[in-house]
């Protein structure tokens, strides 16, 4: 190929595929496919080792290049990168607000509200639009250059795009490395797969990788960047305001964080804290928090800096996910189905805005996974409704128990436990008159999601099945205000609310009985499915294996468990029971089932008639499903009062938005 050829679509092909980095990593919206992403690397990489000589500095190629021998160096950065003071309530905000508003005079200021990003600081040097140097924040004067594994972030522009040809002679970016989600997830899973320490979150995951001197493996963990402020600009860009730096940075291809927010009144960034942590859960990256800057430059300089941070920019910290505490105990649980669940008491700690007091362990190879033991410090997580979860051992106890495997107090099982596989991971217990498994069974059949028995709780299970007065789910209709009373903890009152409540729970659907009444495999949603296909109880019962199989997601696991559970006597018994109380035995026809049948629904905003729990309940009684993000697969988007970022994104993706009124007519029809 003539030299002048190859010049030219050398050329053409670099801007290609920077044009497709762009629109991929920092617009997020690919208009290839990978595999001709890959075509024309390939291509190009083919041109650039036949003419050496015409390979460009900033060539795409180039992102990965060699690793760094030994070690990293070290760089001073030349305008010390600082940190933020954290708030962690709205009244510390405030405070931060009044102290502005008296260092300016004025409270007529404008602030940029910004997501606070859980990644690693990072400064990005391009010298005439090439950038020239990556490196960390380190102590904040004395960073590592890494500036092999920020060119292998294809979010990270190597030169500065610039529409009007011009870019500054210099310019200092800062921002933030960060490893969304899903790259976590998969790099966590390799990790497992090869044996190796899991990253405990991905922050250090991100900071993990920024650090590694291959960028080829650097490049595989997919980091990502957001630029959030600058230290220098030198030739060019006169600029006033900390928005018209994120146009500019946005113009330049440097990817800026699209739920950044201009605000004008404290109301305004509260409000804009509020939706950020609403959605954090959403988002595909790790937010802690908020973070808010006054925009003018003048009014930064007026209100200066002290050694460690800007008084003009600040950090509203959302409650933690993570928590670290000691482990009290570790006890051993009889499910309803007999299997044995290690769970760690703690002592209690705030996290994700509750009280964590014991977290499950699931099984026997966690604990050895974990390496836990009484004693232990350890780091937990609870992110949202999802339930505590023990992340990590961080520092062990003096002295190490060896966990036994059988509940310490059940004491009527003590021969029956067997082991449910080989590599013994999970333990059953095989007593059928089992009291612990009773306690579990009646406590789901009372729970939200099944017969809904208000007042039913742990204690009075425990209570009513030690002192003999339930034998099966059945025995609770035959409950007397007597038997209430004899429990040390109930009064008349008590007594007769729980009598009513039971007694209304009589009336729930067939499809609430079906769950309650704890068939293996047999969710919530399964029992919905099976309660519109049979109508009644006698019905399902009598029903063979194939047409079960019928039912959209009931396979031949779980319609093996149905045929098991209605063979049995102890079903048959606890049927006739029921029965004989007066129970409803049938699925009612639902007023909207037809329309709502497999719809999903999001709710954002407070609804006034009732809690978010029992409207996404009333539409889960119909068929569809709760979704906690808008997504393309969302149907209906419920808004109440106060609703947030969840309706721009339902009117972004044209999804139908209804109000409260409206939701009202479609669940009981119209009145
Ligand atoms: S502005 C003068 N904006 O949070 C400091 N920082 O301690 C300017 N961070 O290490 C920082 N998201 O790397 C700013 N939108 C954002 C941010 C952000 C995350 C990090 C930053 C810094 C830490 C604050």
């Amino acid at each position: 190929m003539e030299k002048k050829l190859a010049k030219q679509e050398i050329l053409t092909l670099s801007q290609q595929i920077e044009e497709h980095n762009y629109k991929y990593y920092v617009l997020d919206q690919p208009v290839i496919a990978d595999q001709e992403y890959d075509e024309l690397f390939k291509r190009l990489s083919l041109l650039e080792a036949e003419f050496p000589d015409l390979k460009m500095s900033s060539s795409p190629t180039l992102r990965v290049g060699a690793k760094v021998a030994s070690g990293l160096k070290t760089i001073h950065h030349s305008v010390k990168m600082l940190s933020l003071d954290n708030t962690y309530s709205f009244d510390e905000l405030k405070a931060w607000f009044v102290r502005v508003f008296k260092g300016l005079g004025t409270d007529k200021v404008d602030f940029s509200v910004e997501p606070k990003i859980d990644g690693v600081s990072a400064s990005l040097l391009y010298e005439n639009g090439l950038l020239t140097l990556g490196a960390t924040r380190g102590d904040g004067e004395v960073g590592e250059d890494v500036t092999h594994n920020i060119r292998a972030i294809r979010s990270v522009p190597l030169e500065l795009r610039s529409k009007g040809g011009v870019v500054p002679r210099l310019i200092e970016v800062r921002g933030e490395v960060y490893m969304d989600k899903m790259a976590f997830a998969k790099v966590n899973d390799e990790r497992k797969a090869r044996g190796e320490d899991l990253f405990v979150n991905p922050r250090n995951a991100a900071s993990g990788s920024l650090k590694l001197l291959d960028p080829a493996e650097s490049s595989r963990r997919k980091l990502r960047f957001f630029a959030h402020s600058f230290s220098r600009i030198e030739g060019g860009g006169a600029i006033k305001t900390h928005a018209e730096f994120l146009a500019m940075a946005d113009q330049f291809g440097i990817a800026i964080n699209p739920l950044n927010r201009s605000c004008v009144s404290v109301d305004e960034v509260i409000d804009v804290c509020r939706d950020l942590e609403r959605q954090r859960q959403g988002l595909s990256y790790d937010v802690d928090g908020v973070v808010v800057k006054v925009n003018r430059f003048e009014a930064q300089r007026t209100l200066g800096e002290t050694m460690k941070s800007p008084r003009w920019a600040v950090a509203f910290k959302f409650q933690a996910y993570q928590a670290t505490t000691t482990v009290k105990d570790i006890v051993v649980q009889v499910g309803r189905t007999g299997v044995l669940t290690p769970v760690a008491e703690l002592e209690p700690v705030a996290c994700g805005g509750v009280t964590i007091s014991r977290a499950t362990l699931h099984n026997f190879d966690e604990i050895e996974r974990l390496g836990i033991s009484k004693g232990d410090r350890v780091l937990l997580e609870r992110a949202g409704d999802v339930i505590p979860k023990i992340v990590k051992v961080i520092s062990q106890a003096d002295e190490r128990a060896e966990v036994s495997k059988l509940p310490a107090n059940c004491s009527s099982c003590r021969d029956d436990f067997i082991d449910e596989d080989p590599e013994m991971v999970a333990y059953r217990c095989i007593n059928p008159a089992c009291p612990r498994q009773l306690a579990r069974r009646l406590l789901h059949f009372a729970s939200r999601g099944a017969m809904d028995i208000e007042g039913m709780g742990e204690s009075v299970v425990e209570a009513l099945v030690e002192k003999g007065l339930v034998s099966s789910v059945a025995d609770i209709y035959t409950l007397t205000k007597e038997d209430f009373l004899g429990l040390s903890f109930f009064a008349d009152k008590k007594a007769e609310k729980l009598l009513g409540a039971i007694e209304t729970s009589k009336a729930r659907p067939l499809s609430r009985l079906i769950f309650g009444l704890g068939i293996l495999n047999i969710g919530e949603k399964a029992s919905l499915l099976l309660a519109r296909r049979f109508s009644d109880m006698e019905t399902l019962s009598r029903a063979g294996a194939d047409e079960m199989m019928s039912v959209a997601e009931i396979g031949e696991v779980s319609s093996a468990a149905v045929l098991h559970f209605f063979s049995q006597k102890e079903t048959r018994d606890i049927l006739v029971k029921l029965s004989a109380c007066g129970m409803n035995m049938k699925e009612p026809e639902a007023v909207a089932a037809g329309l709502l049948f497999g719809k999903v629904f999001v709710f954002t905003g407070e609804l006034v008639r009732w809690t978010r729990g029992e409207a996404g309940q009333l539409v889960k009684d119909l068929g569809a499903e709760v979704g906690v993000a808008v997504t393309k697969k969302t149907d209906f988007v419920v808004a109440g009062e106060g609703a947030g970022s969840k309706l721009d994104k339902a009117r972004d993706l044209g999804i139908k938005i209804i109000n409260e009124e409206q939701f009202e007519e479609m669940v009981h029809g119209k009145k």
